[in-house]
């Protein structure tokens, strides 16, 4: 299948969700200093109006714009005034998501269901607002952040891995139609960040990358094409031969490499 297009600054505006912390809050940033309008969709407007004060002086602006994924309703207008105001929408990076961790005791089906409205949901809300405009322009790149936590489950991620998992294998299914309707589609997925997110994590996290050079990957990689864009590259080629192996070696070098052991068992 032949790659489509490739958006640029002079073609329309860049919309990041997602964008009043971590990841999104980076790639604003980083977009704006290559020359993009970004908006950029969450839902706390404070922090997404330090975001404007700090791209002041690049070469691109941020507008903020609140919003939020798992209303539908509210995406859909909310695209409609971006595109009125702002122009036709050329890059969209559907960043937006939560994690917490999950167990199988005791079962919190709440927190499985608002990981998958975020996650999973929240993507499909944005896709259904954004996706008829750029088919009707024959036009548009858009990019799913996933992660490497959805090449396979991880222990106390059966919620956040099950929901990466479905946008990558969303992304490799719709691909087939949006490499024919003239759009990009790409899938992005980090290793570890540091964000507000990770910060919470008390267990070891290698390879973690500094947020700066994540964002300027995500950008580097907008700009080059090709589906996936993960990194560090070492990190996600070990988790996807991990993925090859056999289900017994799975488990057991996962367990390994997470300290997973029968101890676990009554920690919360
Ligand atoms: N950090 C990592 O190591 C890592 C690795 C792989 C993938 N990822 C993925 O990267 C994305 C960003 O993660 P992060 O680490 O940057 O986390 P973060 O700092 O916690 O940022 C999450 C962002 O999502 C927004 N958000 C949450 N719920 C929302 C909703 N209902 N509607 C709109 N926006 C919502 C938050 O904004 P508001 O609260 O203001 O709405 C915030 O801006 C996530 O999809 C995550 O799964 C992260």
């Amino acid at each position: 299948m032949t790659e489509t297009y490739r958006a640029s600054a002079s073609d329309g505006v860049a919309w990041v969700t997602g964008a009043s912390s971590g990841i999104g809050r980076g790639t604003c940033i980083e977009l704006a200093r290559r020359g993009y309008t970004v908006i950029a969709t969450a839902r706390r407007m404070p922090d997404l109006e330090t975001l404007v004060a700090e791209a002041s002086g690049l070469a691109g602006r941020i507008v903020p714009a609140i919003g939020d994924v798992t209303d539908s309703a509210g995406i859909l207008a909310l695209v409609e005034s971006i595109e009125q105001q702002h122009g036709e929408i050329v890059l969209c990076f559907l960043n937006a998501g939560i994690y917490f961790p999950l167990r199988a005791a005791p079962f919190d089906a709440d927190g499985f269901r608002k990981t998958f409205d975020v996650n999973v949901y929240g993507v499909i809300n944005c896709l259904s607002a954004i996706l008829p405009k750029m088919t009707a322009r024959k036009r548009g790149q858009l990019a799913f952040n996933a992660s490497v936590a959805g090449y396979g489950g991880l222990p106390r991620a059966g919620a956040y891995s099950g929901s990466k998992a479905a946008l990558i294998a969303m992304a490799e299914s719709l691909k087939f139609d949006t490499d024919l309707l003239g759009i990009t589609l790409q899938v992005v997925n980090p290793g570890f960040v540091e964000t507000p997110l990770t910060a919470l994590n008390d267990h070891p996290m290698p390879f973690l990358m500094k947020l700066d050079e994540a964002s300027r990957r995500i950008c580097d990689g907008f700009e080059k094409g090709g589906f996936e864009i993960t990194f560090p590259r070492r990190f996600a080629f070990i988790l996807k031969a991990l993925n090859m192996l056999p289900y017994s070696a799975y488990f057991a070098v996962v367990a390994k490499m997470t300290g997973w052991d029968s101890t676990n068992a009554s920690k919360p």
